[in-house]
């Protein structure tokens, strides 16, 4: 019989209406089941337009009952209600214009470093020659502007986009650059949605090799919209060595296998901490971050230690990677770096 797995990579010759990426990329496909009577899709639409669904039904269907021994194949495309769906939930463009790769920073729990490991790897990247975008998708928490030591808000260019601030060599945006500080962001999935389509493609990028994303703690609307609107080059997942020994690092795993994210490999923050004496002291146990890519058989990226600098250079606005790229902890961060670049070259 065949398995959920033969089936979604059956459905990835479906490409989205108008789009050369298939629907299972998109992160369409929500349930599979698979009995001897047939087999039965469940899918999620983020557009209410009924063309769209229609056409994903049939060929689909089609599709799996192509398949060898199946009998019959239904497909069943859920939709919002019309009016309900954020406008241009899907973009017109497969790729950012100009936009060479983006790469997601994740975690499956909250502060373990994503925010200060994706500004220090934007800053490593730069300063390897690359040029890089720095996007904050974390709408409630924006911590990217501070960590770069970007205030000034965006301008707006003749066609009318975002023009993104830079700073140690880096293109910021963020919602925290075009809110009030205290402001706080009680939005909905659906303007999350739309703002992260607005960060994508109504900003001024220009020819970039690299847009990093900082994305907030765990699965919820901020990671489907990304994940939903544009194609990942690569997925980078940050743990701590106590939260790998936790299992937690599957839950971000997941999320990107869900949407056929290739997961560059597993970053393992606070490491160690170094005392005044030199000695090594390793707070949450050895090698938790290392172990824990090989049983997820994941690629392991390296490890950050705890530094003072660290903490200082991301509430100063100048990562580490900038301030002290020959000390350990810059050069722990420009090696996860190369790592990426030569990945993604
Ligand atoms: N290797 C490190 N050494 C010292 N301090 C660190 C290190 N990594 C992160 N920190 C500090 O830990 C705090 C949390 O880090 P950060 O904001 O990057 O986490 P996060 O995963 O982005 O959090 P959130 O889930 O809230 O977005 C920050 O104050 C940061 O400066
Ligand atoms: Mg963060």
């Amino acid at each position: 019989m065949l398995t959920q797995d033969d089936i979604k990579n059956a459905l990835k010759v479906v490409k989205y209406p108008g789009y050369s990426r298939d629907i299972v990329s998109f992160g369409l496909v929500k349930e599979i089941a698979v009995s001897q009577d047939g087999i039965s899709v469940t899918m999620q639409l983020t557009t209410s337009n009924p063309d769209a669904a229609r056409q994903i039904q049939e060929d689909s269907e089609r599709v799996l009952k192509a398949l060898p021994e199946v009998k019959t194949a239904h497909v069943e495309v859920r939709q919002p209600a019309a009016g309900q769906a954020a406008p241009g939930a899907l973009p017109n463009q497969n790729r950012i214009p100009g936009v060479k790769r983006v790469v997601a920073v994740a975690s499956g729990k909250g502060g373990v470093g994503k925010s200060t490991v994706s500004a220090n790897l934007a800053c490593a990247l730069a300063r390897l020659g690359a040029r890089v975008g720095l996007l904050d998708c974390d709408i409630y928490g924006p911590s990217i502007p501070l960590m770069m030591g970007v205030s000034e808000r965006p301008t707006v260019s003749d066609d009318e986009r975002l023009v993104p601030p830079s700073n140690h060599g880096v293109k910021v945006m963020s919602i925290g650059l075009l809110l009030d500080n205290d402001q706080p962001v009680i939005w909905r999935g659906p303007m999350i949605a739309k703002t992260i389509q607005q960060f994508l493609f109504a900003v001024d990028w220009g020819e970039l090799d690299f847009l990093l994303v900082d994305l907030p703690p765990g699965t919820g609307d901020a990671q489907l919209s990304l994940c939903q609107t544009v194609p990942l080059d690569g997925g980078v997942i940050v743990t701590t060595p106590q939260e790998a020994s936790l299992g937690v690092v599957r839950k971000g795993i997941g999320m990107f296998q869900k949407v056929n994210v290739p997961i560059l490999g597993l970053v393992e923050n606070m490491s160690y901490f170094t005392a005044p004496n030199g000695e090594r002291v390793e707070i949450f146990g050895h090698g938790g971050g290392h172990a824990e890519a090989a049983r997820q058989d994941i690629p392991f990226l390296g490890e950050v230690p705890i530094f003072t600098e660290i903490r200082e250079g991301g509430d100063r606005g100048v990562p580490v990677v900038v301030s002290a790229p020959d000390k350990p902890a810059g050069r722990a961060f420009i090696q996860i770096a190369e790592v990426i670049h030569k990945k993604l070259k």
